[in-house]
């Protein structure tokens, strides 16, 4: 049976930090919604244009759009053994969505970690984030710098700033997570998923808790 673990946390928490450090160490695939908006923008899709009017202003991006996207990609030959989800689902209709899409590949939620951090940290790491343009690796300036300044370690390419890491934009984007995702922690709580972890620790720390809590539940 395949095994997917959801990861679950406000933005700028380390979702996608942590959901890469765990695809290297699990061999599962690292699904990000926000990369694969991002992808389609960057190639100009029709999916790319409709998404950026919505990114941009820090909103949820339609729900069917959204789950249509994800549903192509877990249907794709690297996330046979399963996935690590990152930013998918944010919303309780997202997440019944998952679930029935997981059945028809022979799966469920395995696991829901559940990273938190006060939102003064978050803006700070949103602040000092800088993103990688050809792939999406992910830095910040002052926790988790590169090796030369606006070039990533790992292919080369230039390191920008994402346009929804203005501070006003990071304002709506906590509000929204605030309103329409954190239904989800009662849900996945209620439902013996949840694995609280402290993103206050450092990006080595979390993973060692994640993999930790991970080690029995998938
Ligand atoms: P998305 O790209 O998913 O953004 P997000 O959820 O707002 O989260 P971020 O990517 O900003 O933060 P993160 O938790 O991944 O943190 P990171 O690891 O980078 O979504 C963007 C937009 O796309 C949404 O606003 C929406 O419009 C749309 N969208 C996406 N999914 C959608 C969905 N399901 N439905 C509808 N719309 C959707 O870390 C942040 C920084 O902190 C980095 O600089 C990092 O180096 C640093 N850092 C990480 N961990 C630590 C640590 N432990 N200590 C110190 N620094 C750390
Ligand atoms: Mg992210």
């Amino acid at each position: 049976m395949a095994t997917y673990i959801v990861l679950l946390g406000p933005p700028g928490v380390g979702k996608g930090t942590q959901a890469s450090r765990l695809s290297q160490q699990t061999g599962l695939a690292h699904i990000s919604s926000g990369d694969l908006f991002r992808e389609n923008l960057k190639n100009q899709t029709e999916l790319g244009k409709l998404a950026q009017t919505y990114m941009s202003k820090g909103n949820l991006v339609p729900d069917d759009v959204t789950i249509a996207m994800i549903k192509d990609r877990l249907g794709r030959a690297d996330c046979a053994a399963g996935a690590i989800l990152d930013g998918f689902p944010r919303t309780p209709a997202q997440a019944d969505a998952l679930e029935t899409m997981l059945r028809d590949f022979n799966g469920q939620v395995n696991a829901v970690p559940f990273i938190s951090a006060p939102q003064e940290v978050l803006v700070e790491r949103l602040g000092d984030r800088w993103t990688c343009r050809a792939s999406g690796h992910i830095f910040n300036e002052k926790s988790n710098p590169p090796k030369e300044l606006g070039v990533c370690d790992f292919d080369g390419s230039e390191l920008y700033q994402r346009d929804d890491d203005k501070a006003e934009t990071v304002k709506r984007r906590i509000e929204v997570y605030m309103e329409q995702t954190t239904p989800l922690i009662t849900h996945y709580r209620d439902h013996g998923k949840l694995i609280e972890i402290n993103g206050l620790q450092s990006i080595e720390q979390v993973t060692h808790s994640l993999m930790d809590a991970l080690k029995n539940r998938s």
